[in-house]
């Protein structure tokens, strides 16, 4: 059995562009791979708040020491990295919001980037945990950036989930969505084949 892991981190949910894309993703995906189990993950309707002082000192606390307060906290965590420990593939939707990632997803990743769990330090360096998995990432934009410097989400999307151990990570552009309708149109059905394409 494969499972899928499903993350929108759009904030119109299963409307949004990336949403679709990556549902479009799933179903072609769950045809061809008949034993699929698919989980879903909605950041926009099921928010993870922002990491402050206090939720990262219940991370770093020890689990004898936890008040019921920080025990909460870290079951949290623990149930968002469970997911990710689980899923095979991880299907993410991600809009470019204000030139960057949306903040639920910062949050989110926040969230999952926990020492002795989802990576390591060791004398050469952090060492990521989360092995033998395959991430596709749906990425919708207004504009055209794929390849320039003004896009600062593949990069560091790709960073991040390298750091806790994802290595074998497939993006897929859906860009000029806001430049015309022609150009809506194309940008979709370009991601569109090619999703087809990966799925296959
Ligand atoms: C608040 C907001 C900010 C946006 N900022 C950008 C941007 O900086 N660059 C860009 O190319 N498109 C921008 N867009 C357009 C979105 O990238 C585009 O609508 C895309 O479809 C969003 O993905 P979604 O439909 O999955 O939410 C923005 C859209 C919104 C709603």
């Amino acid at each position: 059995m494969t499972t899928l892991l499903q993350i929108n981190a759009s904030i119109h949910a299963d409307h949004g562009q990336s949403s679709q894309l990556a549902s479009r993703f799933v179903r072609a995906f769950s045809r061809s791979h008949p034993d699929s189990r698919i989980v879903r993950r909605d950041l926009a309707g099921d928010s993870v708040p922002h990491l402050s002082a206090e939720r990262f000192a219940a991370f770093l606390s020890k689990p004898q020491e936890r008040s019921a307060a920080q025990g909460d906290v870290v079951a949290y965590s623990d149930t968002l990295i469970a997911e990710l420990k689980q899923a095979d593939v991880i299907v993410l939707g991600l809009p470019m919001y204000n030139f960057g990632v949306p903040s639920q997803l910062k949050a989110y990743f926040d969230h999952i980037a926990r020492a002795g769990e989802t990576f390591r330090y060791t004398a050469s360096g952090p060492v990521g945990l989360l092995k033998g998995k395959k991430a596709y990432i749906f990425a919708a934009r207004g504009g055209l950036y794929a390849g320039t410097t003004l896009d600062t989400q593949t990069n560091y999307v790709r960073d991040f989930l390298r750091f806790v151990g994802i290595e074998d990570i497939e993006f897929v552009y859906a860009e000029g969505l806001a430049i015309s309708p022609e150009s809506k149109a194309s940008g979709l059905a370009q991601a569109e084949a090619q999703i087809d394409r990966l799925a296959a």
